[in-house]
């Protein structure tokens, strides 16, 4: 049986650092960050507040948008790079701090910035072929605690936050079709490296960046996998309605619709406001432009993923 999206949610941490408060820290300006990222301010976790905390106001949002109670998920996917632990997985914490109990699955998934896009994918493969019935994907980020604070060239671009969607069984596809891609030959241009050996860090457990090399390789797949999934659906990009692609950088997502050849007024933008937020950055996308009522029923919906790996995918929604 199909799938569609019934409900989404979103979480901000409520802490918000601005670009000026940021050039107080590293050597900096809101003019440059403005005019290099589209970036003005970002969301900060509180230092009590994990992961799995920021998920679970997220689920909570979209499950009461879905008409649902906690106990109705029988899958929950989390998508992070940022889990609150090496193990277990942040989507069993989820699961225990939305109370349920009744045993159903739940795992992450490690696709950094194209995570919401692998999450839905493989969820939506999992109730359409039965495996479980009512499913809750999330993407939530915890990215301040991996940043070098005193590095310019990665600090002023990422965020915090969860975004979470879920998806049941239904008539009609909600999800049309996804394609997702990896190439981890490209795994140094983004990464971080640091890994936990005998009781101490080794390398650095900070997040690690060529950012010329990661704009030019994410413009390309961005636009081609657009193309592959719109081309499975029998459909041109003329038919989309909305594109919401990782929030990493204005001028990456002009450049993406710029090669499909589509107006700006289709693209949902949140990166000003949020920065980069990974693996939750579409999905709190796709919730702010669902519950403002730009997205209506019938229309044709576009995610792109891209993040470290490096990996790559999208998914096409008939909302
Ligand atoms: O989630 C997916 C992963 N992330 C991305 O998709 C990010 C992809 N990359 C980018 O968004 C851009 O490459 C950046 C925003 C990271 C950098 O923009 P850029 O236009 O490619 O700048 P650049 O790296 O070529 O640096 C230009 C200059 C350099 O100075 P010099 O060498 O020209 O004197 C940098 O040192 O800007 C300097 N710079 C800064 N200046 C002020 C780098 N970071 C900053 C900063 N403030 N925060």
């Amino acid at each position: 049986m199909p799938a569609r999206i019934a409900g989404t949610g979103r979480y901000l941490p409520a802490k918000v650092l601005t670009n000026d408060e940021l050039a107080q820290r590293v050597a900096t300006s809101d003019e440059w960050i403005r005019t290099r990222t589209g970036i003005h301010q970002r969301h900060i976790a509180a230092a009590n507040e994990q992961t799995s905390d920021l998920a679970v106001h997220a689920a909570r949002e979209a499950i009461a948008a879905a008409s649902m109670e906690p106990d109705d998920i029988d899958l929950i996917v989390v998508a992070t790079a940022t889990p609150d632990m090496i193990f277990p997985s942040t989507a069993a914490i989820v699961q225990d701090k939305l109370g349920i109990r009744h045993g159903g699955a739940a795992f992450d998934i490690a696709a950094v910035c194209s995570g919401f896009v692998y999450a839905l994918s493989i969820a939506e493969s999992m109730v359409s072929s039965g495996g479980a019935r009512n499913a809750l994907v999330i993407g939530a980020e915890t990215y301040s605690r991996i940043l070098d604070w005193s590095d310019r060239g990665t600090c002023v671009l990422f965020g915090d936050g969860a975004g979470a969607a879920v998806l049941v069984p239904a008539a009609e596809p909600g999800i049309l079709t996804s394609h997702l891609h990896a190439d981890g030959s490209h795994r140094h241009i983004l990464c971080t490296p640091g890994t936990i050996q005998h009781g101490a860090i080794v390398g650095t457990p900070f997040v690690h960046m060529d950012g010329a090399a990661v704009f030019k390789f994410a413009v390309k797949v961005m636009a081609d996998v657009a193309v592959e999934t719109l081309a499975a659906a029998k459909l041109t990009p003329a038919d989309v309605d909305w594109v919401i692609p990782h929030q990493a950088n204005i001028r990456i997502m002009d450049a993406t619709m710029k090669k499909l050849h589509l107006p700006e007024e289709r693209l949902v933008v949140t990166v000003d406001r949020h920065g980069n937020t990974s693996a939750a950055s579409i999905p709190m996308a796709l919730d702010i432009a669902i519950r403002d009522g730009r997205i209506r029923r019938g229309q044709h919906v576009l995610l792109i993923g891209v993040g470290g790996g490096f990996t790559w995918g999208s998914v096409l929604i008939r909302w």
